[in-house]
Formats: C-alpha cells, sequence, structure tokens
C-alpha cells in the first residue's frame, strides 16, 4: 500500500490546475446508460473512483475508452447487465447512481445496498422511496435493492432530506419517465446543475436545477452529447487552505470561484486575502490567522467536503473555532490523527472545538477516508519534521496527482510505493 511522505516547513508558491469534479463526473459517466448513443465527457479527473465506475460500467456493457487528455468516449448500446454488484459497491458508494439509468432505460435494476462507511450510516432510502413514487417495485434481498417497472410514470417527489446523490439517481430515472416528475427540497449543488446541463443536451427537459424545486418531463429517448465536467470544487477549497496554512502565494486556474463562495468567505474571516477573477482564484498568506467556527450544511452553506481540511486550518488560527458537522454523525475521524501531532481537539458530539495555534509535529498518520486524508496531508505541510501518511489509496479515490500538484508549488511530498 503507498504511503506518503511530507517534510513539513515549506511555504507554497505558484500556480495549481483544478481537476474536474470527481462528484459531477461520476453521475455524468452513470448518465450514459441512459441512451445507446456515444457520449464524450470532457475534463474528467483521472482518480480511482472514475476507474471503478468504468469497471462498473463495462459490467453493464458500456463501451468505456479513455482518450487523449482527460476525455472519455461511453457507448451504451446495449444493457448487458442490471447488476452493480457489492465488490464495486463497497469500493465505492457513487456506484448507486446507476440504479436511476437502469431503471429509467430497461425498467429493471438489481444494485447492492451501499452499508455504512467511515463517515456515518449514510443508508439510500429516500433514493429508493422516490423511485416507488415513480412506480418502481422494490425489494431489498441478499444485501441488494432489486428494482423494476414498466416505464416509470411522473411524481410529485418531496425528499425528506436534502441527497446529492439521491437527487441525481431521481433526475435521471424522470428523465425518461411518462409524464411531469416535480422533485421537493432537492439539492441546489454545482453538480446537480452540470448533471441537468448534461441531461438536457441529451434531449431531457429540465427545469429549475440549482434550486429545491425540479421539473421533469419526460421524454421517450436521450440521445448522445458532449459535456465538459465543471471543475472540482472541492479540490480547489483543499488548495485554497494549503495556501493559507503555510503563508503561501497560490494561483489556482481552471477553477470556478462561483462554487467556492462559502469557503472563500471563511478563509477571509480568518484573515487570508483572496482575489477571483473568471476561472482564477488567488491567495495571500497572511502570518497572524483568526480563528472563526463553521457550521456545514447543504450549498450554498459551507460543504461538509471541506469541513476536515477546515480543521487542519483551525489547528494554525489563533483562538477558539468551533466547528458543527451537520451533514454525516461520524465525520470527525481526522481528529484523533490531528491531535496525535499536536492539536488541540475537543469533540462533543457533533462539534468540534479547536484551540489554537498549536504547534504540530510530524507523526505516522493513518487517512481514514478521502478528506480526512487531505486534512492529514495539509497539517503535514507545517507540522515539524517527517509526517508519514499511510492508506494513501483514500487519498487516491478523489485527488487527481495531490503530491505532483503540491511539489509543483514548493511541497517536500513523496510517495512510498
Ligand atoms: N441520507 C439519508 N437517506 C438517503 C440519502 C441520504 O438519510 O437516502 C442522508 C445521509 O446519510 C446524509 C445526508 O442525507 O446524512 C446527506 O447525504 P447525501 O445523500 O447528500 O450524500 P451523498 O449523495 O451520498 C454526496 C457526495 C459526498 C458528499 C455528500 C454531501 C457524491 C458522489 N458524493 O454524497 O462526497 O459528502 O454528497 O455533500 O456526490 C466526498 O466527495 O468526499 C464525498 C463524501
Amino acid at each position: 500500500m503507498d504511503k506518503l511522505r511530507i517534510k513539513g516547513g515549506s511555504r507554497l508558491e505558484g500556480r495549481v490546475r483544478i481537476s474536474g469534479a470527481k462528484n459531477s463526473a461520476l453521475p455524468a459517466m452513470a448518465a450514459s446508460v441512459l441512451t445507446a448513443e456515444e457520449v464524450t465527457l470532457d475534463n474528467i479527473p483521472l482518480v480511482n473512483d472514475i476507474f471503478t465506475t468504468r469497471r462498473l460500467l463495462r459490467e453493464l456493457g458500456v463501451a468505456v475508452e479513455f482518450e487523449g487528455d482527460h476525455s472519455v468516449r461511453l457507448r451504451a448500446e446495449k444493457i448487458l447487465s442490471h447488476e452493480a454488484p457489492y465488490d464495486l459497491v463497497k469500493t465505492m458508494r457513487a456506484s448507486v447512481l446507476v440504479l436511476g439509468p437502469l431503471l429509467g432505460r430497461t425498467g429493471r435494476a438489481r444494485v447492492s445496498l451501499p452499508g455504512g462507511c467511515a463517515i456515518g450510516a449514510r443508508p439510500i432510502n429516500l433514493h429508493i422511496k422516490g423511485l416507488e413514487k415513480l412506480g418502481a417495485t422494490v425489494h431489498t434481498e441478499h444485501g441488494y435493492v432489486e428494482a423494476c417497472s414498466d416505464r416509470l410514470k411522473g411524481a410529485e417527489i418531496v425528499f425528506d432530506k436534502i441527497t446529492v446523490t439521491g437527487t441525481e439517481n431521481l433526475m435521471m430515472a424522470a428523465a425518461l419517465a411518462d409524464g411531469q416528475t416535480v422533485l421537493q427540497n432537492a439539492a441546489c449543488e454545482p453538480e446537480i446543475v452540470d448533471l441537468a446541463e448534461m441531461l438536457k443536451k441529451m434531449g431531457a427537459r429540465i427545469q429549475g436545477a440549482g434550486t429545491p424545486t425540479i421539473t421533469i418531463h419526460g421524454v421517450q429517448e436521450l440521445h448522445g452529447t458532449s459535456h465538459r465536467i465543471i471543475p472540482d470544487r472541492i479540490e480547489a477549497g483543499t488548495f485554497l487552505v494549503a495556501g493559507a496554512m503555510t503563508h503561501g502565494e497560490l494561483e489556482l486556474i481552471d477553477s470556478n470561484p462561483g462554487h467556492l463562495a462559502s469557503v472563500i468567505e471563511k478563509l477571509r474571516e480568518t484573515g487570508v486575502n483572496i482575489e477571483t477573477a473568471a476561472g482564477r482564484v488567488k491567495i495571500l498568506g497572511n502570518g497572524n490567522l483568526k480563528s472563526a467556527d463553521v457550521i456545514t450544511s447543504e450549498y450554498p452553506g459551507f460543504a461538509t467536503d471541506m469541513q476536515a481540511q477546515y480543521m487542519a486550518l483551525t489547528t494554525q488560527t489563533t483562538g477558539t473555532s468551533m466547528i458543527t458537522e451537520n451533514i454525516f454523525e461520524n465525520r470527525f475521524m481526522h481528529a484523533s490523527e490531528l491531535m496525535r501531532m499536536g492539536a488541540n481537539i475537543r469533540i462533543d458530539g457533533s462539534r468540534a472545538i479547536i484551540t489554537g495555534k498549536t504547534r504540530l509535529s510530524g507523526a505516522t498518520v493513518i487517512a481514514s477516508d478521502l478528506r480526512a486524508s487531505a486534512s492529514l496531508v495539509l497539517a503535514a505541510l507545517v507540522a515539524e519534521g517527517h509526517t508519514l501518511i499511510d492508506r494513501v489509496y483514500h487519498l487516491d479515490r478523489g485527488y487527481e496527482k495531490i503530491e505532483e500538484k503540491l511539489q509543483s508549488v514548493g511541497a517536500e511530498i513523496e510517495r512510498l510505493k
């Protein structure tokens, strides 16, 4: 298993190109199942979750070919299997994103239940409830969700709770349903808007994506398209925190500052200077960072996917910061590893209270999930001495060539095979 070794203390300076959004690319690839024609996607991040999705789609009978620089061509001429097997779903829970498209296109889907993961229970009951509203019969047996239907029928669906992949699954299924579907209390994340834009280019009739009410008029069939994936706002946010923590000067190119508003506002509150322009964000560090509280919430609030990285930052700000995690019930696994590096953190239910500024010292630490890993990398960048991060495969699921990008702006980081 690969490890990362990082020597702390370097000031980061230079330019970083932000990759395409993993959480946009995953539903976009799943959406290729909705049509027999070819779909081309550009700006695909070359991360392991994308390669897992390639394996999954190939098992369903989709031809998937990567070509050139970050492009993928997909063609689901015939669906040969209706199953997302346990082996793949347990590696990547976003595999459940084939449920809606398979059911919409073929009237059949069998998808392993994902089960809990490092950050929470993460059920998919709202995906299932929504599909039932569209007329599907759904059984859970032997750890699998089995759904079948004749052509799905449009319906009004009110989500009990805002769910990102749930909204995506329902939007894809409803695109081929008979009649009108209205999704209420839908997720508003930029990744939802990106998927809706792609589906519209395929011939879907969707209004309101990016607001809590999305209306979908089902069509008979969808056709091929080409689509460019939006920039990864979480990767960009992670590099902004790296700039802030190392008092550096980083310019992020191919990013979308509009999607980063809550992160930029919070970082400015801690005292850093951030300038934005079309497709670019520039951060100028400040040696005297101040504490600031954060509450995670759905978009446009502060993303739970930035919470761990922000916690690493608060170890380096002066004063006490309180972080309230409102989306997942167990997303503070990084705190104990940060404490092993010297951080002063107290966890009280869904709240973490961090007192800074503390001197961090390099240690051997274990990454528990994707964003937790990112927070350990950030802490290591300012820790005294060497940090060895184990289980880097979590990081490789969602950050493209993170060590190369960090090296290019001056970090001392190497991958040990
Ligand atoms: N929930 C339910 N029932 C459901 C669905 C969700 O109770 O049927 C709950 C979840 O347990 C959670 C909350 O609703 O407490 C929100 O979960 P959501 O469904 O929005 O999460 P997700 O769609 O599984 C996506 C991202 C996550 C990100 C969350 C929240 C993808 C592929 N994944 O997950 O990304 O944290 O939205 O923004 O889009 C990551 O990239 O590191 C990551 C974990």
